[in-house]
């Protein structure tokens, strides 16, 4: 049995902070008090450090084929990433083939991901085609697989989009099986008649890609699956929410008591619409979708992080490097939408959020890691320090400053957005069931290390 001691670290979690010793034996925490007098193989003195549990980042896309390419990072290389920026576990997203089968899409997922991934995963399921067979493959798709959430695109028309009415039948079955739908709400219609327009008008640059993206688009869309939703019953979780316009249609959903999951992602919150309108091409860098908004977003955003109606900030990684960004050099509509963020966004959201007093330590931990661990049925093995949970634990050190660049970071991305931005604090080590995986800098763990997290139906007592 291994065994490791950190000492004298400040335990956070969503609910507490407090000066204690943390024993973990073999994968997980075996016991925690003020001082513990215990010996272990190893033992990391976290004077001056936090520890955090492991982050979350229950959005992100690996190796995904997308608009003729693919993105760029493996599960090897993104998950080490995410290691490295103290993400031990991720949620990617198995997308399914139009005409072809769910069963086919988790297989193809396991193939990319079993025997690569260093940190640990677990799956959603991509609808992007709802028939008779597919309605018959969900019991299994749950209980077989350990998948609760089914995502559904409410854009990207003639590729992933799906209807209402499939949208809605899915989400009847859901009910029936124990699932939550998690949807990307955009106007699909509104965005291809727009993208059509300005391209045959010749705007092709990549600033008419936020331009063909307005809010009202996610709003409606949003207010669109939250009522389907109701109707239907089904649990709902919206991802990369982004705009003022949209977080007031899932206040207004409040009303009638409806709880609508939402999910920020960290640029939405750090970076604005402004970068569409640089020189040249660089505008392609940030071609995401949705787009990123105004400064007033971002405010209402972290308001709403608050305000307990935005309950998980991920970051929807999907990077492509500038070469694969070329394909869309003379039609903004061909720019492969996505961008990388898995390694940085809990420093970011510390240096950002609690080192500018946006929001407390508990809130930070509770949106980058515990509320993902309980909507999507990790907790308490994922989620939080506690006994008995999986030792996932970052040792942060917060007075230790660094700089982001893509010449440094691990993302197979040849740019950063954060580009020079200075960040407060750093994860020093970043332990995954009790391993050291990333010491001061150094990966500790081999290719294959990270495991597959089967999960439970979902619990809307979580
Ligand atoms: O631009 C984005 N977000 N790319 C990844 C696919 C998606 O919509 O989540
Ligand atoms: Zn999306
Ligand atoms: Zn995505």
């Amino acid at each position: 049995m291994s065994s490791l001691l950190i000492r004298n670290g400040t335990v956070v979690t969503a609910t507490d902070r407090y000066r204690a010793d943390v024993l973990i034996r073999d994968e997980t925490v075996a016991a925690i008090g003020a001082t513990l007098n215990e010996r272990a193989d190893r033992t990391i003195d976290a004077s001056d450090c936090y520890l955090f549990p492991g982050g979350i980042d229950a959005h992100t896309h690996m190796e995904l084929p997308f608009m003729g390419t693919f993105a760029s990072d493996t599960f090897h290389s993104g998950t080490l990433a995410g290691l490295h920026g103290g993400t031990t576990t991720i949620v990617d997203f198995a997308i399914q083939t139009q005409g072809d089968s769910l069963e086919a899409a988790i297989q193809e997922w396991h193939r990319k991901a079993d025997g690569h991934a260093v940190g640990d995963y677990a799956f959603h399921c991509a609808v992007t085609d709802f028939n008779e067979r597919t309605r018959q493959e969900i019991p299994r798709v749950i209980h077989e697989h350990g998948i609760n959430s089914f995502k559904t695109f409410m854009a990207y028309k003639g590729a992933l989009m799906v209807d209402d009415r499939q949208m809605f039948e899915l989400m009847k079955e859901l009910v029936k099986h124990g699932g939550i739908i998690t949807t990307h709400a955009e106007n699909g219609d509104m965005v291809d008649h727009l993208v059509q327009k300005f391209v045959a008008e010749g705007k092709t640059e990549p600033r008419y890609h936020v331009l063909s993206r307005p809010p009202i688009c996610e709003a409606e869309a949003s207010g669109r699956v939250i009522d389907l939703a109701w109707q239907a019953d089904c649990p709902l979780y919206i991802v990369h929410m982004t705009c003022e316009e949209a977080l007031a249609r899932v206040k207004a959903a409040t009303a009638r008591n409806q709880k609508v999951h939402v999910e920020t992602c960290v640029q939405y919150l750090l970076l604005d619409d402004s970068l569409y309108f640089q020189e040249g091409f660089e505008g392609a860098k940030v071609v995401m979708s949705p787009p990123l908004r105004k400064p007033r977003d971002q405010q209402a955003l972290w308001a709403a992080i608050n305000q307990n109606l935005v309950h998980h900030v991920a970051t929807d990684h999907c990077p492509f490097c500038m070469e694969q960004k070329q394909m869309g050099i003379d039609n903004f509509a061909k720019i492969p939408n996505g961008a990388p963020g898995i390694e940085h966004r809990l420093e970011l959201m510390y240096s950002e959020g609690v080192d500018k007093d946006r929001i407390s330590l508990n809130k930070f931990v509770e949106v980058t890691s515990t509320t993902a661990a309980k909507i999507f049925g990790l907790f308490p093995r994922k989620g939080t320090i506690a006994v008995g949970s999986d030792a996932d634990i970052i040792v942060f050190d917060p007075a230790r400053k660094h700089t982001i660049s893509a010449d440094t970071h691990h993302m197979r991305v040849d740019y950063s957005a954060y580009e020079g931005w200075e960040v407060q604090g750093k994860c020093r080590q970043t332990i995954l069931r009790g391993t050291v995986a990333i010491d001061d800098g150094e990966p500790c763990v081999d290719e294959g290390f990270g495991r597959y997290l089967a999960r439970p139906p979902f619990n809307p007592r979580y």
